[in-house]
């Protein structure tokens, strides 16, 4: 297994939040899953989604996990919210799943200003859809994880020091970077 530090998670949980707010702890860098597909794809999630489809979506990602697999070390990497049923997630790094109720979740992304933070997730138009889509994938992002974090009502600076301090707990992280940079 690789010493990243994955964090998986459904859809507006803060895992990205969650994955800066570690990288400011330890000083380790940070990437996004969602980030690198817009990049090798020049396009947004939605555009490619709308003109390519779910599963040409899927096996992006699954080109980004063999290549996190293949090339990437000590680096937190925050994914999409599907990332987790790539066939290798388990070897990738240490997997932390945020979890929170589908209602917080749901919640927290409509309080966003402008309906923004709905607005750019092709698969939270319906959000009956997005509701079924969280319980049929709740076991998996269970079993598909190292370590399982309650995060509801919970800052994700709070979120990323219990990170932290478990992998130091367990000698997980490198010596040299351990340092906050603020
Ligand atoms: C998806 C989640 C999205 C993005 C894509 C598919 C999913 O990322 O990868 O729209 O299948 O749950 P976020 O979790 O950042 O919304």
């Amino acid at each position: 297994m690789k010493n990243n530090i994955i964090i998986t998670g459904f859809m507006g949980v803060g895992k990205s939040r969650t994955a800066r707010a570690l990288a400011a702890s330890t000083g380790l860098f940070a990437l996004d899953t969602d980030d690198l597909i817009e990049s090798i794809t020049h396009s947004s999630i939605s555009a490619f989604f709308a003109a390519h489809g779910e599963p040409a979506f899927r096996a992006l990602e699954q080109q980004v996990a063999n290549w996190i697999e293949s090339s990437v070390d000590h680096t937190i990497v925050s994914t999409g919210g599907g990332f987790f049923m790539v066939e290798n997630i388990l070897d990738l790094g240490h997997v932390f799943f945020l979890d929170a109720d589908f209602d917080a979740i749901y919640k927290r992304l409509l309080a966003q200003p402008g309906n923004r933070q709905i607005a750019k997730r092709p698969l939270f138009q319906d959000p009956d859809q997005a509701r079924k889509r969280y319980y049929d994938r709740l076991p998996l992002y269970r079993k598909n994880a190292h370590y399982i974090l309650k995060t509801e009502g919970r800052e994700s600076s709070v979120i990323a020091l219990q990170i932290r301090d478990i992998l130091r707990s367990k000698g997980l992280l490198p010596v040299q970077p351990d340092r906050p940079f603020f």
